[in-house]
């Protein structure tokens, strides 16, 4: 199975141990960034996991930022992505059983490793058993997404905004 994982610079030691973790498990890996600690946005490397899942170069995706928040929401706004921002095993357990979340979002500053563990097991393990009711949601959820050309995989999307980060009008 592969995975895409994703972060902001606020997490990316979490980012990296977890990355390791999932190769030790035998998972593939696509590492969507960021790779340092210089200051940017979660919302493109949120974006950028999400293409990879909704693309189907990846099964399923893992974005983190400092609360998980801010990540969970970029990636979700991609068309085709069922995201779940959590922070308990019910909840990762019920997004992919029911729901068959594409993408698990947690706060990468506020979950402790071993709960982060766990709800990553959690996602890579549990499997879609939908009710038909189940269907019938995810199909209306699903319908309510929009895919706009103009911004799938464009890498200048963002353009406009990582210059103002360069100069200094972006603050954590
Ligand atoms: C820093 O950009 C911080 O806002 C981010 O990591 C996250 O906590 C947002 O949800």
């Amino acid at each position: 199975m592969k995975i895409a994982v994703a972060c902001d610079h606020i997490v990316t030691d979490r980012k990296n141990y977890l990355v390791n973790y999932l190769k030790e498990k035998g998972y593939e890996v696509i590492d969507c960034g960021t790779y340092d600690k210089e200051r940017t946005h979660y919302a493109i490397y949120g974006k950028k996991a999400a293409e990879k899942v909704v693309s189907k170069e990846a099964d399923l995706g893992i974005v983190l930022c400092g609360t998980g928040v801010g990540i969970t929401a970029s990636a979700t706004k991609v068309a085709g992505t069922r995201t779940v921002l959590a922070r308990d095993i019910s909840t990762v357990a019920y997004a992919r059983k029911h729901l068959n979340a594409n993408i698990l979002g947690f706060g990468g500053r506020i979950t402790g490793v071993g709960l982060m563990e766990n709800m990553v097991e959690t996602f890579l393990d549990t499997k879609f058993e939908p009710t038909n009711e189940d269907l019938e949601v995810i199909k209306k959820l699903d319908s309510i997404a929009v895919t706009r050309e103009d911004q799938f995989k464009n890498e200048h999307f963002f353009d406009e905004f990582l210059e103002k980060w360069d100069k200094g009008e972006y603050h954590d």
